[in-house]
C-alpha cells in the first residue's frame, strides 16, 4: 500500500532556537503516525543534527535536508554531500525544488546525478517536478512536467525507483496563496503515475506517492488530500508553524 506522506520544507527559515520550539510544538500535538501515514521534517542544513536528536525515537517522522550534492566528495567547498546528509541521522533529501532550478539553475542533468548519489547513499529522495505559470497558460504542463521525471528519473531502476517520492509543486502555486484546484492537481498527478507506469510497470506506479505542493495549508488540505492520486503534501509556508502544520498533518490522518 502507498504512503501518505506530509513534508514540511521550512526553505532558508528560522534559526537554531526557533527550529526546536517549533519540532518541540509539532511533537507535542503528533498524532499516532503510521507506516502508510507519516510526516518529514526537512529543515535547513545546520538544523539537522538538533533536529535529528529530538525526533530520535519517534516513529514514522523522519528527516530531510533540502538538498545535497551530486557527488560524493572533495574539493567543493561549501557543498554537502549524501553521506553526511545520511550521517547526521537524516532519512531523506528533497532533489530538484523548483527553487534550486530556478535561482541555483540545477539543470535536469545534474539533479540526475543527485538523485543517484542520494539514493546510493541509502536516502529516499522527494524529486519535485513542476511547471511555470506561461507554461499552465499555454496548457503544455503536462508534456513538461513528463520532460522533467523522464530526464530526472528514468535513469533508475524500478528497485531504486521504489526509493523515491515525487512531488508535484506548480511554480504559480508556491508561495503565492494560489493553490491548484482539487481538480487541476488531481489531473497531473494521475498523468505523472501514468509516465511512471508506462516506464516501470503499473505496480511500481501505483506504489509511488506523490505528494502536492503549493500554498497548501489546513484550511485546503483535506480537499487535495482526498484525491485519488495525491497521496499527501510537501509544505512550505504552513510548515513554520505548529498548529498550521499540524492541521495539515491532521488532513493527512482523516484521508
Ligand atoms: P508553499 O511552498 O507551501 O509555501 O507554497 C511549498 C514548497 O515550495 O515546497
Amino acid at each position: 500500500m502507498r504512503k501518505k506522506i506530509v513534508a514540511a520544507n521550512w526553505k532558508m527559515n528560522l534559526n537554531l532556537e526557533e527550529g526546536k520550539s517549533l519540532v518541540d510544538g509539532i511533537l507535542a500535538g503528533l498524532p499516532a503516525l503510521t507506516e502508510t501515514k507519516q510526516v518529514v521534517i526537512a529543515p535547513p542544513f545546520v538544523h539537522l543534527a538538533q533536529t535529528a536528536q529530538q525526533l530520535q525515537g519517534k516513529a514514522n517522522i523522519t528527516l530531510a535536508a533540502q538538498n545535497c550534492y551530486s557527488e560524493a566528495s572533495g574539493a567543493y567547498t561549501g557543498e554537502i554531500s549524501a553521506s553526511m546528509v545520511k550521517s547526521v541521522g537524516a532519512g531523506n533529501v528533497i532533489i530538484g525544488h523548483s527553487e534550486r532550478r530556478e535561482y541555483f539553475k540545477e539543470s535536469d542533468a545534474l539533479l540526475a546525478k543527485k538523485t543517484s548519489q542520494a539514493l546510493e547513499n541509502g536516502l529516499r529522495v522527494i524529486f519535485c517536478c513542476g511547471e511555470p505559470l506561461e507554461i499552465r497558460d499555454a496548457d503544455t504542463q503536462n508534456e513538461f512536467v513528463e520532460a522533467q521525471i523522464k530526464a530526472g528519473l528514468f535513469h533508475l531502476t524500478a528497485e531504486e525507483l521504489k526509493n523515491v517520492v515525487i512531488a508535484y509543486e506548480p511554480i504559480w502555486a508556491i508561495g503565492t496563496g494560489r493553490t491548484a484546484s482539487s481538480q487541476q492537481a488531481q489531473d497531473m498527478h494521475a498523468h505523472i503515475r501514468n509516465v511512471v507506469a508506462a516506464q516501470y510497470g503499473k505496480e511500481v506506479a501505483d506504489d509511488t506517492s506523490i505528494l502536492y505542493g503549493g500554498s497548501c495549508k489546513p484550511s485546503n488540505a483535506a480537499e487535495l488530500f482526498s484525491c485519488p492520486d495525491v497521496d499527501g503534501g510537501l509544505i512550505g509556508g504552513a510548515s513554520l508553524k505548529a498548529d498550521e502544520f499540524l492541521g495539515i498533518i491532521n488532513a493527512m490522518m482523516s484521508c
